[in-house]
Formats: structure tokens, sequence, C-alpha cells
């Protein structure tokens, strides 16, 4: 492990809007905007904590199970005891992005087969905060095997 954390500024702003996820993923990190929406679609796993992003809540109502209930949550609008950040919301105001929110909230294959590629390209970029998240891909490449 290194001494010091990493600089501050490399992860994405949740108060922000399309243009900071765009500057952040597609400028500096090379992805696709269907990268972004696919990755937004992780927070069907784990919830936020006040005394660390200052939100509070899960993302689904069952956020141990990796689908694609992120994106039907999104689609269905806000619900008592679930959360969406401002930048989950923003997916919905744009016109690339909600296309793809509305596509995977229908058919979770096709998130599963995105999020799957995304997901190798973040990791093979070295952010190592997003290694953790192998997890998932580990997940989704039995769910395959099974199938
Ligand atoms: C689109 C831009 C993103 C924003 C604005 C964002 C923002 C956040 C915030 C505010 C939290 C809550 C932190 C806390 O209070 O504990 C969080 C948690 C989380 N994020 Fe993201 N995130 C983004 C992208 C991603 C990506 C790309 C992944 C993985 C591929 C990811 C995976 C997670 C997971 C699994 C949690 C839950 C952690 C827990 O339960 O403790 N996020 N994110």
């Amino acid at each position: 492990d290194k001494a010091d954390p990493p600089p501050e500024g490399r992860l994405p702003d949740a108060t922000k809007g399309n243009d900071h996820l765009r500057e952040l993923f597609v400028q500096t990190m090379g992805l696709t905007d269907q990268d972004i929406v696919a990755l937004s679609g992780a927070h069907t796993l784990g919830r936020c904590h006040k005394d660390r992003s200052g939100f509070e809540g899960p993302w689904t109502s069952n956020p141990l199970v990796f689908d694609n209930s992120y994106f039907t949550e999104l689609v269905g609008g806000e619900r008592e005891g679930l959360l969406q950040l401002p930048t989950d919301k923003a997916l919905l105001e744009d016109p690339v992005f909600r296309p793809l929110v509305e596509k995977y909230a229908k058919d979770e294959d096709a998130f599963f087969a995105d999020y799957t590629q995304a997901h190798l390209k973040l990791s093979e970029l070295g952010y190592l905060l997003y290694l953790i998240s192998n997890l998932i891909l580990n997940f989704l490449y039995t769910s395959y095997m099974c199938v």
C-alpha cells in the first residue's frame, strides 16, 4: 500500500452534470458516452453515506444484487428511501444518455454486455479504485458460464 492517498479531483463529482461526466470519462480517460451510462449502472450495488459523500441511501431496493435495477429505478422516478444523485438524474436529460438508460432498463443482458466491456476498459486504465469492482466482473463471468 502507498503511504499517501491519491490526489483529490480524480473521482467524479456527484453534484455536477453531463459536461463534467464527459470531461472526466471521455476527454480524460478516453471512454465513450455508452461507457458512462453502463458504468453508472454499478450503482445497482452499495449506497451513499452522509459522513463520506454527504449523500445518504442506496440507489436500489436490493443493493447487494448486481442487476439492471439502477436503470429501472431511474426511469421510474424518485421513490422514498432510494437515492438519485444529480449525476444520475442528469443522464435522463441528455439526448445520447437517455436512450441508453431506457435500453438498459428494458434489456438486462444488454446492460451486462456493455457493462462488462466498459468495466474492462476502466480497469485497464489503471485506476486502482476501480479494480475493487473486479468482483463484479467475476460475478458476471460466473453468471454467463451458468446459462
Ligand atoms: C458516473 C460518475 C460517478 C459518480 C458521480 C459517483 C458517485 C458516487 C458517490 C457519491 C458514492 C457514495 C459514496 C459514499 O457516500 O459512501 C458512490 C458509491 C459507489 N460507487 Fe460511484 N460514482 C460514479 C461512478 C462509479 C463507477 C464508474 C463505479 C464502478 C464501476 C462506481 C461504483 C460505486 C459503488 C459500488 C458505490 C457504493 C460504495 C459503498 O456501498 O460503500 N461508481 N459513487
